[in-house]
């Protein structure tokens, strides 16, 4: 393990897919430590330590960890998993902590908050990741594979070059692709577009079956939400196309119906989060989508009426 400070990790939301993340780094053999919301939860995983069931074998690693008020190491690699609307707070406490020209990877679904988090401090060099990867916390500290997909990384930070990787993110792809069984990323020289592609399929798809209370499969099908998706698959597509994006290759609403097909027994994670009474990341898919199309003088009607009924149906949504 290198002891240089300058090739550690930080970990902020170590939840499902930063859990994942946190021990598969551990396994590559990188140093980590994952940031903890409070004494309480750093206590609580140095006592436990962090589970990851991978095939139904439960594996332990004792991570390092700190809390807000003890570190004083400085942060030159900061990985960013916390849900799109907790990002900046979580950020706050450790902002005295990171080198100026640190590094963030911000891995979460939905856009808009690299872009908030750039206009806040404009010298961090951003990078954006999206996964197709999937993990679930069963309870605090202890996480579940649910499905092994691909991570595409790329510059976000516009004084940064879409096509240098830096070191840092380079030994995490090498390792990688070094070992078998583990989790597979790439660099991608326009990050963008992979993560438009998954904001469009997140922002035609998950508001609806949370409105409806519906699985993946029953949206296929269903009298009232089908021609939504159909509606919300027009708009997006208008938007994206305004905005420059490459099209998804043979349109959206077959990628969408597609994803429902190959997910068709999964409840949505805003279903999820709406139903278990959690904020939703609607602002950071349909909210970006909404933002996007006013700035380009599109209603994008049929989004915002998917945002007014899911406030409707879940206020704490
Ligand atoms: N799970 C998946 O399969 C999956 C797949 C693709 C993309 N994503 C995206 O990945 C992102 C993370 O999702 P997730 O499912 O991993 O969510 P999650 O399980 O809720 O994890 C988020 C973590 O962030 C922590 N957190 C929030 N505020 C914090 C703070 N101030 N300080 C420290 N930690 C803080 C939460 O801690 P608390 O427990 O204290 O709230 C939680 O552990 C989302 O954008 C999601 O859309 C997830």
């Amino acid at each position: 393990m290198n002891t240089d400070s300058s090739h550690s990790w930080y970990i902020l939301g170590a939840g499902a897919i930063g859990g994942l993340w946190a021990h598969t780094m551990q396994v590559w053999g990188l140093d980590i430590t994952v940031l903890a919301r409070d004494e309480g939860q750093h206590n609580l995983l140095q006592s436990q330590g962090l589970q990851l069931s991978q095939d139904k074998i439960t594996h332990t690693s004792h991570p390092k960890s700190l809390f807000p008020g003890i570190g004083h190491a400085t942060i030159h690699n900061l990985l960013v998993c916390t849900k799109t609307y907790a990002t900046l707070s979580a950020i706050e406490p450790w902002r005295k902590l990171l080198n100026p020209k640190a590094n963030i990877i911000l891995l979460q679904n939905g856009m808009g908050t690299a872009q908030s988090l750039q206009t806040v401090w404009p010298q961090f060099n951003i990078y954006c990741a999206t996964t197709s990867d999937g993990a679930w916390r069963k309870a605090p500290w202890q996480v579940i594979q649910a499905g092994t997909g691909s991570t595409q990384m790329g510059a976000f930070s516009t004084h940064l070059s879409p096509q240098k990787m830096p070191t840092q993110i380079e030994r995490l792809i090498t390792a990688s692709q070094q070992q078998e069984n583990t989790l597979t990323l790439h660099w991608h020289k326009d990050i963008h577009t992979p993560m438009w592609h998954k904001l469009a399929v997140n922002g035609v798809i998950n508001a609806l079956t949370a409105i409806y209370q519906i699985t993946n499969g029953e949206l296929i099908q269903h009298p009232k939400a089908r021609p939504r998706l159909e509606q919300l698959c027009r708009e997006t597509e208008d938007v994206m196309s305004r905005c420059h994006i490459t099209p998804i290759p043979h349109g959206l609403l077959n990628h969408a119906l597609r994803v429902l097909q190959q997910t068709a027994d999964n409840k949505s994670s805003m279903l999820q989060d709406c139903l278990a009474g959690r904020p939703s990341e609607i602002d950071a898919i349909n909210g970006f989508i909404i933002q996007q199309g006013s700035i380009l003088h599109l209603p994008c009607a049929a989004h915002r009426q998917v945002c007014d009924e899911l406030r409707q149906h879940y206020p704490t949504s």
